[in-house]
């Protein structure tokens, strides 16, 4: 399935991820310390994201059972179809591995991770572009020498795109939109660099410092996609 931009149901979900991002602020004390969510200023913020989570989820399931009538296994469309085939696989080998939960889950991770990263992503390039309108040529030169104006990009063409591929990155070492990583948490204890993490510690991985790192980017602040990959 596919929504079409105006689709006021995938607005409201586009709304929503952009919500979810805010709400889930990774330096939140709420984040570390998890009673502060029965209090305000928290307590509001960890609601709305309960019944956002909760609005995503019935329409996920909506469009699952809508795909569970109609589904034809001969017939797969779309991820879920495909989806829907394994559900039935893995019943028939006697695992749940894939099972319905899951699918719900796994649609809602790549669509709340996937949908307000790029969207941001491309809101930056946007801007890096219009600020250097130098760099802006080299691409388009770039992409009209290499791919022309008559046919789409494919992953054949990457090898030969450098300059592109290095202003890409360039945007989203600079965008830096996701500046502490996702949490995680350490599944047993570990040591890195003479520390002692215990088993369970929630760790935070500083993307930050990486991305503005003078020893790999001589001048971090600086939009540079050749200088700061040379
Ligand atoms: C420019 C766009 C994107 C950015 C900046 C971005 C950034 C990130 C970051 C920083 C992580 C955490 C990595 C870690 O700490 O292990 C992550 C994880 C993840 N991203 Fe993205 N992402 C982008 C696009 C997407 C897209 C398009 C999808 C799917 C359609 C996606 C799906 C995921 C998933 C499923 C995870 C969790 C992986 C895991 O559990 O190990 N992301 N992303």
């Amino acid at each position: 399935m596919r929504y079409d931009y105006g689709d006021r149901e995938f607005q409201v979900l586009c709304d929503i991820a952009n919500q979810q991002v805010v709400d889930l602020d990774p330096v939140s004390p709420a984040n570390q310390l998890p009673f502060l969510r029965n209090f305000p200023p928290f307590k509001g913020q960890f609601e709305r994201f309960r019944k956002n989570n909760r609005t995503i989820s019935d329409i996920l399931q909506k469009h699952i059972d809508t795909h569970l009538e109609k589904h034809d296994p001969e017939n797969a469309n779309d991820y879920i179809d495909v989806y829907l085939n394994e559900v039935k696989a893995s019943e028939a080998r006697g695992e749940d591995y894939f099972n319905l939960d899951q699918l719900r889950i796994v649609i809602f991770s790549l669509f709340g991770a996937g949908s307000e990263t790029t969207s941001t992503t491309l809101r930056w390039a946007l801007l890096f572009l219009v600020k250097h309108p130098d760099v802006y040529k080299k691409v388009q030169a770039e992409i009209d020498d290499v791919i022309g104006r008559g046919r789409l990009p494919s992953m054949s063409d990457k090898a030969k795109m450098t300059y592109t591929e290095a202003t890409i990155f360039e945007i989203q070492r600079l965008g830096n939109i996701v500046p502490l990583s996702i949490p995680h948490v350490c599944t047993e204890a570990f040591e890195l660099n003479g520390y002692n993490i215990p088993a369970e510690t929630r760790v935070l991985g500083n993307l930050t410092a990486i991305m503005m790192d003078p020893a790999y980017f001589p001048d971090p602040e600086r939009f540079n996609p050749v200088g700061a990959y040379a």
